[in-house]
């Protein structure tokens, strides 16, 4: 069992009403320590696996704190956006985490990869605009998560990308729409149903993505999602995308 804590004095991220495959809870800094020790002990009894969703600001000092002292493996997803704000947000945090082993930038929301490194000029490096690579100070490579609409649609649904993808598993268009067909009772019913087919196929070939740069990465049993900077997607990847990497990988 993959379990989600959400430490964040802000925010609630647990959106996922309808969800078969996230057990979340969202807590604030102050019961972060109690929640995790709670956490531990299940995953010691029981084999569990956390996944740690750290709030943004002064919320992610404390709670990296109580992540490095709870003594068990985590790897540290940092998400960074393109401006230098964010990487140096990044950086404040992968010091912070001083783990460099376990940790792994996630470069979120890319458009277009085939223009990848205009995209992201402060990780990559620009010589004519005199701007030093990041990735070369960090010495670390990044994970590719690209910009969807797929994320916001599941949770608008209550589920996630994860299972959004589940709903068209194993069939074709033709198979799909004469299921559709005969399970709406409507026309409207019937459209919403096809869009809803439309983003499962589209989840599908995200995850298939995902999953491919995650069989180059070993990471320990337990994740969490953390940067000082608001809104560079830790919730997305920790509820969306950390429970689909860890029970994908080999263990
Ligand atoms: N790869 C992505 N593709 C599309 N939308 C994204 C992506 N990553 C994040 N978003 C959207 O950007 C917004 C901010 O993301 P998210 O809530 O995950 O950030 P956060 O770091 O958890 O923010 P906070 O610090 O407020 O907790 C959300 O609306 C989310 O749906
Ligand atoms: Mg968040």
């Amino acid at each position: 069992m993959i379990k989600i804590l959400e430490i964040d004095d802000n925010n609630n991220s647990n959106v996922f009403k309808h969800s078969e495959e996230v057990d979340g809870q969202s807590v604030k800094v102050k019961n972060g320590d109690n929640a995790l020790t709670d956490l531990i002990y299940d995953y010691f009894d029981k084999k569990d696996q956390i996944v740690v969703d750290a709030g943004g600001g002064n919320d992610s000092t404390a709670t990296i704190e109580l992540i490095k002292d709870t003594g068990v493996p985590f790897t540290y997803i940092v998400p960074v956006g393109s401006s230098m704000a964010q990487l140096e947000n990044a950086k404040a945090t992968y010091d912070l985490i001083s783990d460099p082993k376990n940790t792994i930038f996630a470069l979120n929301g890319v458009h277009d990869l085939d223009n990848l490194e205009n995209e992201f000029p402060f990780w990559f490096g620009n010589v004519e605009l005199g701007i030093e690579s990041f990735a070369q100070t960090v010495k670390s490579d990044a994970l590719i998560i690209k910009y969807t609409p797929l994320f916001e649609l599941a949770a608008l649904d209550g589920i996630t990308i994860n299972e959004l993808a589940q709903f068209s598993h194993g069939l074709d268009k033709a198979q799909a729409l004469d299921i559709l067909y005969k399970e709406s009772k409507e026309r409207t019913e019937f459209k919403r149903m096809k869009n809803k087919w439309t983003q499962s196929i589209q989840s599908v070939r995200y995850l298939d993505e995902i999953l491919k740069q995650f069989k180059k990465i070993k990471t320990q049993r337990n994740i969490a999602v953390v940067s000082s900077k608001g809104g560079v997607g830790k919730s997305t990847i920790a509820w969306h995308l950390a429970k689909f990497i860890l029970e994908n990988q080999e263990q």
